[in-house]
This record gives C-alpha cells, sequence and structure tokens, in this order.
C-alpha cells in the first residue's frame, strides 16, 4: 500500500476536479490509502465522493484572500497553494505522513515538498500550460505573468514524474517548456464507466427515461441536442446556438418544432464570467428567435447530468483547442453520436464519421451534421455503439486505474514502501 496525498486547490466541480477525483478513487480500489488537500471545498459545490466520506478531506489556507484589488489572482492562488504544500510538509502529524503527493493545476508548490523531511516523491498532472491560459494583453499583465511563467517551468522540473491529458496537451507542454528536459507520460482521463452504468439501472428502475420529461420545457417526443460545459465564453456555446438556427432554416417546420438544444453547464455564482455568460446565451438565443427550442440549465446534479445524456439523442460539444475533454466521453459511453471540432483533445476521443463527427468551427459545418443526425436514425444507432465500444477500450476506468497504478508503483518500488513501514 502506498500512502498517496492529493494537493489541490479548489475542490469543486470540473474537469481538472473530475480527473483527481477519478484518480484517488482509482488508487483506492488498488489498495492505497488516499487523502486530499486542498484550499477550498465547499460540499454543495463538489463531486460527492469528496463529500461523502470516501476520502478525508483536509481544508487549509481558506482565509487567505483569492485576489487584491479585483486582480492578481494568479499570486493569490500560489500562495494560497504555498501554504497547504508547507503545511503538508512541516505541520502534517507524522501519522498522515505520505509516500507520493499528486499535485496539478499549480506546480509552485512542489519544491516546498521536496523539502519535506520525510521527502514525499511529487506528482504533477499538466492539465495544460497554467501560462497560456492566461490572457496576454498589456505589457503590465505581461511583466506580471513573466516571473510568473518562469517559477512554472521551473517547479514542474523538479517533479519526479509529470503526466499530461492528452497527445495534444504533450505538443503544448514541449513547446512551452523548451529549457525542460522532462518528457512527460500521457495518462489519458477515463470515464467513471461502473458510474454511469449503475445510473443508468437506477433510472431504468423508476422507468424515468421514459416517463417523465427531462425537463417541463422539453416533451416526451423531442429530438434532444444536449450541450455540456461551463457557462465560459472559451467554450462557445454560441457554435450550438448559431448551428441551430441554420438547422431550423434547413428542416422543415413541424420537424423543427420538436427540436431542442439543451445546454447545461457548471454555473458559480463567484464568478462573474458564468454569471455574465449565461445571461449573453439567453440574448443569443432571443436574438435568434430560438426561446421555444433552447434550455438553460444551471449546475445539474451528477443525477441530472445523466438523465440527460441517456434521453438525448446527439451530444454537441463545441470548445476549440480543448485540452482532453471529458463530455464526449460521457456521450459515447451514452451511445450518442458526438459532434465536435476538429480540434484539440476531441481528435484523439472521437472518431470521424465512426462515433461522431469532427467539424470545422462553422455553423454550415456543425449544422450539417446536427442535420445528418437529425435525419438519419441508423447512423445515430451505429455511431452510438461504435461510442460506447471505444470508450470501453480505450477510456475505461479500469485501463486509467492500471495504468495509474503502474506509474505510482514505478514512483513506490514495493520494496521502499515496506521499509516505510516499519519506520513507522
Ligand atoms: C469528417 O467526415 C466528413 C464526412 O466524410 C468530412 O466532410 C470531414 O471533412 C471529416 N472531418 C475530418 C476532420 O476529417
Amino acid at each position: 500500500m502506498v500512502r498517496v496525498l492529493f494537493l489541490h486547490p479548489d475542490l469543486g466541480i470540473g474537469g481538472a476536479e473530475r480527473l483527481v477525483v477519478d484518480a484517488a478513487l482509482a488508487l483506492k480500489e488498488r489498495g492505497h490509502q488516499v487523502s486530499f488537500l486542498t484550499n477550498h471545498h465547499d460540499s454543495t459545490h463538489c463531486f460527492k465522493e469528496t463529500a461523502d466520506g470516501t476520502f478525508p478531506v483536509h481544508v487549509v489556507g481558506d482565509w487567505l484572500p483569492r485576489g487584491l484589488f479585483g486582480r492578481f489572482y494568479a499570486i493569490c492562488a500560489y500562495l494560497r497553494m504555498l501554504y497547504a504544500a508547507i503545511y503538508a510538509s512541516f505541520f502534517m502529524p507524522q501519522r498522515e505522513q505520505v509516500d507520493v503527493v499528486v499535485c496539478d493545476l499549480i506546480s509552485v508548490c512542489i519544491p516546498v515538498l521536496r523539502f519535506a523531511p520525510h521527502r514525499p516523491k511529487v506528482l504533477f498532472y499538466c492539465h495544460f500550460p497554467d501560462q497560456l491560459l492566461s490572457s496576454r494583453e498589456g505589457l503590465l499583465k505581461r511583466l506580471y505573468r513573466l516571473p510568473i511563467n518562469w517559477l512554472e517551468e521551473h517547479t514542474i522540473g523538479l517533479a519526479d514524474k509529470v503526466l499530461v491529458n492528452s497527445k495534444f496537451t504533450l505538443r503544448v507542454f514541449q513547446d512551452t517548456f523548451r529549457r525542460l528536459s522532462t518528457v512527460p507520460d500521457v495518462l489519458y482521463p477515463s470515464l467513471h464507466t461502473q458510474y454511469f452504468d449503475q445510473m443508468q439501472k437506477k433510472l431504468e428502475q423508476r422507468s424515468a427515461l421514459l416517463d417523465e420529461p427531462v425537463h417541463p420545457r422539453v416533451p416526451l417526443n423531442a429530438f434532444i441536442y444536449l450541450d455540456i460545459n461551463r457557462y465560459e465564453r472559451k467554450k462557445n456555446h454560441a457554435l450550438a446556438l448559431h448551428s441551430l438556427r441554420l438547422l431550423g432554416d434547413m428542416l422543415p417546420t413541424t420537424d423543427f418544432k420538436r427540436c431542442r438544444l439543451i445546454i447545461a453547464g457548471g454555473y458559480d455564482t463567484r464568478c462573474m464570467e458564468n454569471v455574465e455568460h449565461f445571461a449573453e446565451l439567453g440574448q443569443l438565443t432571443e436574438e435568434l428567435k430560438l426561446q421555444d427550442h433552447v434550455v438553460l440549465l444551471r449546475s445539474p446534479t451528477d443525477e441530472e447530468k445523466c438523465r440527460l445524456l441517456f434521453a438525448a439523442h446527439c451530444l454537441l460539444y463545441t470548445p476549440e483547442n480543448e485540452h482532453f475533454g471529458i463530455v464526449p466521453l460521457e456521450g459515447m459511453y451514452c451511445s450518442k453520436p458526438v459532434v465536435a471540432l476538429n480540434s484539440g483533445g476531441p481528435t484523439e476521443t472521437v472518431v470521424n464519421t465512426s462515433t461522431g463527427f469532427l467539424c470545422e468551427k462553422t455553423e454550415k459545418s456543425f449544422g450539417g451534421a446536427m442535420h445528418q443526425l437529425f435525419r438519419d436514425e441508423q447512423l445515430r444507432v451505429k455511431m452510438g455503439d461504435q461510442g460506447h465500444k471505444r470508450v470501453q477500450q480505450k477510456f475505461s476506468f479500469q485501463a486509467f486505474a492500471d495504468r495509474l497504478n503502474g506509474i505510482i508503483r514505478d514512483l513506490v518500488p514495493i520494496s521502499k514502501e515496506s521499509s516505510a513501514k516499519k519506520t513507522e
């Protein structure tokens, strides 16, 4: 058994959080001892495994500010994480000491962890180079980012092992951190397929799948396009709306009447962009005269999300240069064809014309695929089957757990681990 601590800034709801929770579940399943240390955890806005006692979750440093004067968010996040790393390295009770610390998102904590007296191995999971995520406008902003970017590169280089979430991210990593000799391994995120299987059984028992509409404004005979993603501009939901408008112009009125686009996205009232963008999409819906066809849902629960996935006919995935993107896997596993852009992670998960369509970033291309799928039920069923099989083979939880367990085993060989235990 290896003792593993996950160090993560904010244990809320998002792709990065889903990944670390899955990694924790995988390691726990393989018999390791797993716990979390985080700066923020809200039991009403988190994945349930972090709130139901599956793992011990310890919160430190939440009293530190998230920003100063409405800016300096990056620096504040770094300080908050440093505080957590100092706690983990020097103030954690001895019985809670660990063999491996897994961190992600913020790498500045790595040097602190290397100074810890018990010297845990450090595994860094790079979802994407942080410096490419911040906007680069303005000289001041660039000057402010300069030392931060330098730090990011040099601290990542101190990790014992670096993992990335896709070949796409690996290429970006190598282009960005040119001075690093570290070559990361690709560990694709996985889908917790068991959870979807359980949910499907549960919903079938209640026959909720057939007898109840998923939403009061979605009739039982509706043809549902589902778009799941946070309410952020870069997620490009507007493309789904414009494509739906085009679909409406292509289909006979009676057919279009039963078409619905459901956008379901994580929405956090603390996040200004979520709030603003939700309003923008509502406005765009009106401008395009799609009020009868569009439903915007905020932060659906896991169960609601599953119901939507089972009920949908087709999943739309609109972001460009997405680093990995778990949602297409969810759609494929639920046997839905996926319409995505030919860009980033989806080019590694979706197989064009087999499990969905990889489109150009135009409503003509995107809407064309939506149209074809509306028309051709046989194609939908075939693509759905092929998508389901692909996830089972390449992106199952078991495949992920095997690989991660192997990586942890390489870091902490069994011989090391038993000697560590004797000295306890
Ligand atoms: C996907 O297939 C469609 C239909 O054959 C084709 O028009 C499109 O260019 C393909 N996309 C990519 C990225 O190959």
